[in-house]
């Protein structure tokens, strides 16, 4: 199979929506301290999100001396500040459901198209807040941002997992953690104080964040639709076969539309799988909860609590500037996810999720015994630091990635845009349960924290190694065969026949 112009541009343009999301994840992490909501007379601090925490802890013990004069600590501003930070994932919590709605409603090049506006919408309510109430104006563009970017972290995945040829799924599904990773790393950098995190720029830095919207918004008219919206959904058959030979190259696209029909049948047997008739059908449990349970790992692996952490302990190790460390792990960040994109489709989903989670396992074990001991022996702080740097390694070698791709190999047409609804609100609930609960958890395990995260870690490769099949080179019926295995569906004649293996489906 080789890789098209027309494929490479439909993945790069899907992906620009996957580099917005994660700017905006990413903008929030700059610790500059800017004249924020200046016009409110509450001046604030541009803080890092991970950082947040940090300064409401801060805030905490100043609590009794909190003074208007100090404007930083000001009551009001962090609760300015904590709200712009965490509506952020409730709008993306909220909007994760829609997504099928969005992908079904017109298809997956025009629903993407369609939710632009908002990006537009929110990088101009954040650019332009120094024109009128800048607390509100930012507040109410981060919502209407996290409510985009809910809606694009399912539909780039979807997208994707529907037109990439099977050999190279993992790769291509893994592109729209790269361009996340990306994101934040540009956000990271262009949020320095010399360069756009300061008190005249930051409304800018903030504002950008819309802009890769309006370039997507140029580009995907030329992008051809998922053929199998097209046939299996819309039964279009003319134009799905004109797109996958867009999308392919001139070939005989006879194999392809093949496997559509009997994906297409097999969907037209059942009703539409709403959200609801997903949770309850017992047909797509077990897919459901490995879909649901990969997320889960990637958010309560601690990998956004390390985000935070890293910075308190650069800042001990003696790091003048733990700002550059942090861009630092932003940078190891991306390196390691271009290599899940080589590894992804030899090694296979299974084992790098594997050896990821194990590996942050152990490093959430180092990471705890170089905290517990840094006082004692100094060269103990980099231990930690290198633990952290190979935290976030392992996190993008496979925990990072593969959840958001998996969902869609995971389940035939009809599931997919339910499931991949739920699993996306499953990923932004349990990010912001983390968000919300760290600074708690860590005052009440102290160095201790992140033994927490490797009970769960442990918990997690067990799972996988017991429930989790391979997907690597595997057709959605193949897939969705290994699940149904030994399920009995009714054959031609009326009688019950048992699926023994993936070729019987
Ligand atoms: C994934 C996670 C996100 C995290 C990011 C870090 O995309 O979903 O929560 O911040 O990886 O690279």
């Amino acid at each position: 199979v080789q890789l098209t112009g027309t494929l490479a541009l439909a993945v790069f343009t899907s992906t620009l929506g996957s580099l917005q999301y994660g700017y905006s994840l990413g903008v929030i992490n700059a610790p500059q301290k800017v004249d924020y909501f200046t016009l409110t007379k509450l001046p604030n601090c541009l803080c890092n999100k991970t950082e947040t925490p940090n300064k409401l802890r801060q805030a905490d013990r100043t609590h009794s001396i909190v003074n208007e004069e100090d404007p930083g600590h000001h009551p009001s501003v962090i609760m300015y500040w904590s709200l712009s930070v965490s509506i952020f994932s409730i709008g993306g919590m909220v909007s994760s459901f829609l997504v099928g709605f969005v992908g079904d409603l017109k298809g997956r090049v025009k629903g993407m198209l369609m939710v632009n506006v908002l990006a537009v919408a929110a990088g101009l309510l954040m650019g332009l807040c120094k024109m009128w109430k800048p607390h509100i104006m930012v507040i109410s563009g981060r919502a209407v941002m996290g409510f985009y970017c809910g809606l694009t972290s399912g539909l780039v995945p979807m997208y994707i997992g529907e037109i990439a040829p099977k050999a190279y799924r993992g790769a291509l599904g893994a592109l729209h953690q790269l361009a996340v990773v990306i994101g934040i790393l540009i956000s990271q950098v262009i949020g320095l104080d010399f360069v756009l995190g300061n008190d005249e720029m930051w409304p800018l830095l903030l504002g950008l964040s819309g802009a890769p919207a309006i370039l997507q918004s140029l580009l995907l008219p030329l992008c051809p639709e998922s053929p199998r919206y097209l046939y299996i959904l819309l039964g279009k058959e003319q134009e799905a076969r004109h797109s996958l030979c867009r999308l392919k190259g001139p070939h005989d696209p006879t194999i392809d539309l093949e496997e559509m029909r009997r994906e297409k049948e097999e969907a037209s047997k059942e009703a539409r799988v709403s959200i609801f008739s997903l949770i309850c059908s017992s047909v797509y449990r077990k897919q459901l909860v490995v879909a649901l349970m990969m997320h889960l790992s990637q958010q309560f692996s601690g990998i956004n609590a390390i985000f935070y952490y890293s910075t308190a302990i650069f800042s001990r190790a003696g790091v003048s500037h733990p700002v550059y460390a942090t861009i630092g792990v932003g940078v190891i960040n991306t390196i390691f996810t271009l290599v899940s994109v080589a590894l992804v489709d030899r090694a296979g989903r299974r084992t790098l999720t594997l050896v990821g989670l194990g590996g942050m396992c152990c490093c959430a074990v180092a990471m705890t015994v170089g905290l517990k001991l840094q006082n004692e022996y100094s060269w103990m702080s980099y231990v930690s630091m290198s633990a952290i740097f190979l935290f976030v390694s392992f996190f993008e070698i496979g925990p990072g990635p593969i959840p958001w791709f998996i969902v869609a190999e995971l389940f035939s047409q009809g599931p997919r845009p339910a499931a991949i609804a739920l699993a996306g609100c499953c990923n932004w609930t349990s990010n912001f349960i983390i968000g919300m609960t760290f600074q708690y958890i860590q005052a009440w395990l102290d160095s201790y924290v992140f033994i927490l995260f490797a009970v769960l870690l442990l918990g997690f490769v067990l799972f996988i190694y017991f429930r989790v099949p391979e997907t690597k080179g595997k057709t959605f019926e193949e897939i969705a065969a290994i699940f149904h295995k030994g399920r009995r569906i009714p054959t031609d004649n009326g009688e019950l026949q048992e699926l023994k293996s993936s070729t019987d489906a």
